[in-house]
């Protein structure tokens, strides 16, 4: 190979967008895509696909510590919010209360349940994009919504909420609760999550899975019905053949859950001199130490955070704007703007996401790179 064809080591910081696969997920699903039959036939094809499925299910309810029957395959995190919060709206047919820092698709599904019940109403957030505990005690009893949706770990910012705190206030008010653990699962612990929750969200993309599949657990009692017609796969919850070689990649990444959790500390070691360092180079600080163990969230004044992805990118580094699903539009990140920013303040943030296999000398290399990568952006603006 010629020096000008030569690949140079690239260095990923965007574990937030998506993960890359962890081991043993791409043999799962090609294993799976050789089998023939269809899950739902009643022959020793269509019983093969089924045993995989029902093995795939224990594997992602394990992750939750929860019941097998509680668990709906779904298209990804986008989908399962939209089932879930959408169908315990329509449990109630009261108000949707929800943060304005969640991601696109939880507030989708919530304009789109709160145009179909009471309306939907924003519960104000901290700076750090966690709802205001007393705001949304409030709130609940003001609207007396028939659901509360917030995201456990924010996307963005890598904040935490106080699940147990939300799910006592909403107890109190009589309004369920639906947890959005996309961002959460395998940097918190959330086996009591379905203690605190009425429903909750998963995407396998998040933790070294294939992109497009997740799941949705349930609290077994309010009847949620599915949005779309067919057939009664997912118990009549979620019609349409299921995406077995996807959900069998999905539930070999959720036996990787334990050893991602285990490293979470050692990330936090990563991301705390990671921001130590962007501070240094002048960054004003979106996130906190106290949240995900892997995010930070930055600005440097005057910057444009997409001048600073190009930047990043040609050097080698992957990090990105803000979510992956709104990069590409001229609009600022809806968290950012939630949380107080003004539209240009958020123009500049960039967000930097690692995961199990990022290294420290990674994070040296990218703080050494950065300074004059900043120092030409400044002469550029
Ligand atoms: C918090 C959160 N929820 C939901 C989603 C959507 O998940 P999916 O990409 O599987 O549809 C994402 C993806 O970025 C996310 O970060």
């Amino acid at each position: 190979m010629s020096a000008s064809t030569q690949k140079s080591p690239r260095s990923y910081f965007d574990w937030n967008a998506t993960a890359p696969l962890a081991p043993g997920v791409s043999e799962a699903v090609v294993a799976a895509l050789t089998l023939p039959g269809n899950p739902s036939s009643n022959h020793r094809e269509g019983r093969q696909a089924q045993a995989l499925l029902d093995s795939s299910r224990e594997a992602v309810a394990d992750v939750l510590g929860a019941g097998t029957l509680d668990v709906v395959f779904t298209s990804g995190g986008t989908e399962a919010n939209h089932l879930g919060l959408m169908g315990l709206a329509r449990c109630g047919k009261g108000a949707v209360l929800v943060s304005p820092a969640v991601h696109p698709s939880l507030l989708a599904a919530a304009w789109r349940a709160g145009t179909e019940g009471d309306g939907c109403v924003l519960s104000p957030v901290h700076e750090d994009g966690r709802l205001v505990l007393s705001r949304a005690e409030a709130l609940l009893s003001e609207h007396r919504p028939s659901v509360l949706g917030i995201s456990m770990a924010n996307h963005e910012l890598g904040s935490v909420e106080d699940v147990e705190a939300l799910s006592c206030l909403c107890q109190s008010a009589g309004c369920l609760l639906f947890c959005d653990a996309v961002q959460a699962v395998g940097r918190v612990p959330i086996e009591t999550l379905v203690d605190l929750v009425d429903g909750l969200s998963m995407s396998a993309h998040k933790v070294g899975g294939p992109k497009g599949v997740g799941a949705l657990w349930l609290r077994p009692g309010p009847a949620v019905e599915s949005l779309v017609g067919g057939g009664r796969q997912e118990a009549g919850r979620r019609p349409g053949t299921q995406a077995v070689a996807l959900i069998a990649g999905f539930a070999e990444a959720c036996r990787s859950v334990a050893g991602r959790l285990a490293d979470a500390p050692r990330q936090a070691v990563l991301r705390d001199r990671l921001a130590a360092g962007l501070e240094a180079l002048g960054a004003i600080l979106h996130s906190s130490g106290a949240g995900l163990c892997n995010t930070v969230n930055v600005r440097f004044p005057g910057v444009p955070g997409d001048l600073l992805v190009t930047g990043l990118d040609l050097a080698g580094f992957a990090i990105s704007t803000g979510s992956a699903c709104s990069s590409g539009t001229t609009e600022p990140s809806g968290v950012l703007t939630g949380i107080g920013l003004s539209k240009e303040q958020a123009m500049e943030a960039v967000r930097l996401s690692i995961g199990p296999t990022t290294q420290m000398e990674e994070v040296q290399s990218l703080l050494e790179v950065l300074g004059p990568i900043l120092e030409r952006a400044k002469r550029f603006c």
